[in-house]
């Protein structure tokens, strides 16, 4: 007789079904550059978007889709540090290091907010809450030095309204998950 594993049906169904994600956004960009020469970049950003990072499924999926190697498509992700190969924080902080935000003290802010998280750039707090991203230009220099946090921009900031706002985004999620 059989026993049905529920677990393993579960994770055998949640699979399939990032499996169809995956392959649905390689459909749907792969048409979008119909008639263009094979552009990874734009699809690996497009799953980055999605997925939040690229995984080795989507590696694979991937490299299928475009008759590639698997080896042809890890080269160009390890190439560009844009891409995570784990899982993101809940919130991702970019920071402003381009010129302007510079100038206007992003290096103490930079600072500040890396011992603050204890983590480096493309890293994750153990926590799961906050990874770190610079960002060249958020569009926002004349109210430098500028942050953004889930698509939201923060102008003129420093370290003591960084504190507030990482303070307030872990009590927010704490609040939600007790709920
Ligand atoms: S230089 Fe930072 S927003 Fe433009």
């Amino acid at each position: 007789m059989f026993k049905l594993d529920t677990d393993e049906l579960n994770k055998e169904s949640n699979q399939n079904q990032e499996n169809n994600q995956i392959k649905q956004i390689i459909e749907m960009s792969m048409k979008a550059f119909n008639g263009q020469p094979v552009v990874l970049l734009p699809i690996l950003h497009e799953l980055q978007n999605t997925m939040g990072y690229i995984s080795e499924t989507v590696i694979t999926l991937l490299a299928e889709a475009l008759n590639l190697s698997r080896a042809d498509v890890y080269g160009v992700v390890s190439f560009y540090h844009d891409f995570r190969h784990t899982t993101p924080g809940k919130y991702i902080v970019h920071l402003c290091r381009a010129e302007s935000c510079q100038a206007m003290g992003m290096n103490v802010l930079e600072q500040f907010t890396k011992q603050t998280l204890d983590i480096d750039y493309h890293q994750t707090t153990e926590d799961g809450m906050f990874s770190l991203e610079p960002v060249y230009c958020l569009g926002n220099c004349a109210c430098s030095p500028s942050v953004k946090i889930s698509n939201q921009v923060y102008s003129d900031m420093n370290p003591h309204k960084m504190k507030q706002l990482l303070d307030s985004l872990r009590v927010k999620t704490n609040r939600v998950d007790v709920l």
